[in-house]
């Protein structure tokens, strides 16, 4: 427990409240009036529309127990904002709008390092000035700086014609990532740009397989505790039993499977995560409980959401789903922890660009 309290973010973007009634129009447009649709953009000159473009960046859950660093899906709710719009001299302008006064400096943001992986691969050398809304709290576990990657990345991308394809934006926002934690994992990034539930096969070279999934409702609660993906990493186990890596794949396939044959039960038996759970779990006050008393009341199960401290449980409809959320509130409210809840459903969009 010293150890959560000791944890403290520092160096990157982030930090955001709930915000239950996001108005997507509420990012101030930039100087220069409403956008203007640039499928006509030339990419020899980058002539810049007028208004620039604004993008929704979904929160996502990495792991979904059982497949740590390959499995993620994206939620409807939380969504960062942001905007995005050419500038005249090249270069990253960030620009925050909102009060948490995180890092402009590019090279600091996940946002930034993930757009200049991208300019380095653009020889026209245009700029970008990048406005900056986050809902998604930093060192939450459900993708915050994902969301900040993969939006930048998705929105600069549409501004350049569209050139590159998600795959390559994965590669980029992935930059993004390696700031933030210091190692290079797309299960919140691939979510976040394809939408869906996504099975990250390989990163090297990456290897992104979209699942399809029946309607699965999700319940997150967000401890007001903070855990940083790279501590989170450092205290897993490098080495692991043979009888163990053969339970966890057999629940990664099940998962799968599941997930493919829209079987409830199926999904809900693989939910289980012998190797990263029960290392992870003890920086989470209320896990066992929260994940008791979630089952009890009708959910097919759930976990750790990334590396914590969020968890997450999915039910099969949405009265579960409150349910859930009612047993989260009772138990954190008794332990005296400030949370927060969010009862959504799967995003099957990914970062969605509006105007
Ligand atoms: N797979 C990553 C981890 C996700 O669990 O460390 C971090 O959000």
């Amino acid at each position: 427990m010293i150890f959560l309290l000791k944890v403290k973010h520092e160096n990157f973007e982030d930090i955001i409240m709930h915000d239950e009634h996001l108005n997507e129009k509420s990012l101030t447009p930039p100087s220069g009036g409403g956008g203007v649709h640039d499928e006509h953009l030339n990419k020899e000159s980058l002539t810049p529309p007028s208004g620039g473009w604004g993008v929704l960046c979904p929160a996502t859950v990495a792991n979904i127990v059982c497949g740590f660093d390959v499995l993620g899906f994206a939620v409807q709710d939380p969504y960062d904002e942001m905007r995005i719009k050419l500038t005249d001299s090249p270069g990253i302008v960030i620009v925050n709008e909102d009060e948490f006064n995180l890092p402009t400096d590019p090279e600091k943001n996940v946002a930034g390092a993930a757009l200049q992986a991208m300019l380095d691969e653009v020889p026209e050398h245009p700029g970008f000035e990048l406005r900056i809304r986050k809902h998604i709290k930093p060192g939450s576990g459900v993708g915050s700086s994902a969301a900040s990657a993969a939006g930048a990345v998705v929105a600069a991308n549409h501004l350049l014609g569209n050139r590159f394809s998600k795959e390559d934006l994965v590669r980029f926002a992935m930059n993004g990532e390696k700031l933030a934690s210091g190692v290079k994992h797309a299960d919140n990034i691939a979510p976040c740009i394809y939408g869906g539930v996504t099975l990250v096969r390989s990163i090297f070279p990456l290897d992104i397989v979209q699942l399809s999934a029946p309607p699965l409702h999700v319940t997150i609660v967000h401890p007001q505790i903070e855990v940083r993906t790279s501590d989170a990493r450092s205290i897993l186990k490098q080495q692991v039993q043979l009888k163990d890596a053969i339970r966890q794949w057999g629940n990664i396939a099940g998962l799968v499977a599941g997930l493919l044959k829209s079987d409830y039960e199926l999904i809900g038996r693989s939910l289980e995560d012998v190797l990263i759970e029960p290392v992870r779990s003890i920086l989470i006050p209320g896990f066992d409980e929260v994940k008791r008393k979630s089952k009890e009341a009708g959910a097919l199960g759930g976990g750790i959401s990334g590396s914590g401290p969020s968890l997450f449980m999915l039910s099969k409809d949405e009265n579960i789903a409150k349910a859930v959320e009612s047993e989260m509130h009772t138990i954190y409210n008794r332990l005296g922890l400030e949370h927060y809840t969010y009862v959504t459903t799967i995003n099957n969009e990914g970062v969605k660009l509006i105007n």
